[in-house]
């Protein structure tokens, strides 16, 4: 058991970097709503300080999960730990979390600086102190010389940058937001994702972060949680998820990938495009056709005028360019580098090369 608590953060710069924050988990949580099961048994360990990713389609049950561990919605099954204690039948005004949403839900008649004191005042911090923290929060946020200004008065970025100063004004034990950034546009969306990303580090604070957007989680998390009918289909870190993701849904939320048939060898190797490659995990008893799940940079292709298969489409993607490659029926996406493209025209007839040195493979659609 941990007994970190969130008064040892530390907001003072030349403080040395330790790992604070509250370890949090959720076991096996279950949550039916009349005909919907939101939560069928999801399970999530947050490390003490750590930016976990919760990403799924719309529906997967992210903001269920994320009000379980706020409090607002009671589980039908499993329970919630904060700090090494059960919480699952704690209020949430006794929970220490902060939260933001997406709607900015801004109280709209007070003044920023008002905002991010309003936890404060909730707990019977002096006037003194609410204004010294409320200042240091928005200058933390960069919104120092707008601390007077009402919501109406702000930006969408700048009224989410007051949001999470209020969420991070009461030293919550754990930082929540649901979907903070999808009501702004681009430009705001990527400082904000930075911005959020600096202070959770710098706070160290326990952070789970709900998105649809792969790119955000995948760009901001410490470890990212794909969601899929509310279960956690595989938990891991960034560059883990998208190299090796272990399941077909995983592998094509995710990125971009090719589903191209492969004949079984045995448990653990599958003939694709003529070569015998290992499969990732083993392969099931199952006797239907299975489909390797191909990303763009598995494959090299080189062009050959005997090849089985002809280029079909070149996009280019600034970096390197993407061909898709038509095999039989099968349409194949494979990225190359631009010194090579060139010699990949339009309607070139190629043959394949696999580069990955393990398939992910699932039964065929
Ligand atoms: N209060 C509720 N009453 C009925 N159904 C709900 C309620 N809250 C969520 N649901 C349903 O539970 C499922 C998961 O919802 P939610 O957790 O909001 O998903 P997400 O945030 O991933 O989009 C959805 O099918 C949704 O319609
Ligand atoms: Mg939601």
């Amino acid at each position: 058991m941990t007994t970190m608590s969130s008064t040892s953060t530390s907001r003072d710069d030349t403080a040395p970097k330790e790992r604070t924050g509250s370890p949090v988990a959720l076991r096996d949580l279950r949550r039916r709503f009349a005909t919907t099961t939101a939560l069928d048994g999801f399970s999530l360990d947050l490390e003490p300080g750590e930016f976990v990713a919760l990403l799924g389609p719309s529906g997967c049950g992210k903001t269920t999960a994320l009000r379980v561990l706020a409090g607002f919605e009671t589980p039908d099954e499993g329970s919630v730990w904060v700090d090494g204690a059960d919480v699952t039948g704690v209020p949430a005004q006794r929970r220490d979390m902060g939260m933001v949403f997406q709607s900015y839900s801004l109280f709209p008649n007070l003044s920023a600086h008002d905002n991010v004191a309003f936890g404060l005042r909730l707990r019977r911090v002096s006037g003194a102190e609410r204004r010294r923290r409320a200042g240091e929060l928005l200058e933390l946020v960069g919104l120092a010389e707008h601390r007077s200004k009402f919501p109406h008065q702000l930006s969408g970025g700048q009224q989410q940058r007051v949001a999470l100063a209020r969420a991070l004004a009461i030293e919550p034990r754990v930082l929540l937001l649901d979907e903070p950034l999808s009501a702004l546009d681009a430009k705001v969306r990527a400082e904000l994702r930075d911005q959020i990303r600096f202070l959770q580090r710098r706070l160290s604070i326990t952070t789970l972060f709900v998105t649809h957007d792969q790119e955000e989680a995948l760009s901001m998390a410490d470890r990212v949680a794909v969601m899929y009918n509310g279960r956690a289909e595989q938990i891991a870190a960034p560059a883990e998820l998208y190299a090796r993701p272990t399941t077909a849904f995983v592998a094509e939320f995710v990125g971009i990938t090719s589903r191209i048939p492969v004949v079984r060898r045995d448990d653990h190797h599958v003939e694709l495009l003529g070569a015998v490659v290992p499969v990732r995990g083993q392969l099931g008893a199952g006797t239907g056709n299975l489909e390797a799940l191909v990303r763009p940079e598995d494959l090299a292709v080189r062009r050959s005028d005997e090849g089985p298969a002809v280029i079909v489409n070149r996009s280019f993607l600034g970096s390197m360019t993407r061909l898709e490659v038509a095999f039989g029926s099968t349409m194949i996406k494979v990225d190359v580098a631009h010194r090579t493209s060139e010699e990949l025209p339009h309607l070139a007839r190629v043959d394949f090369e696999v580069v990955a040195p393990d398939l992910l493979v699932s039964s065929a659609r």
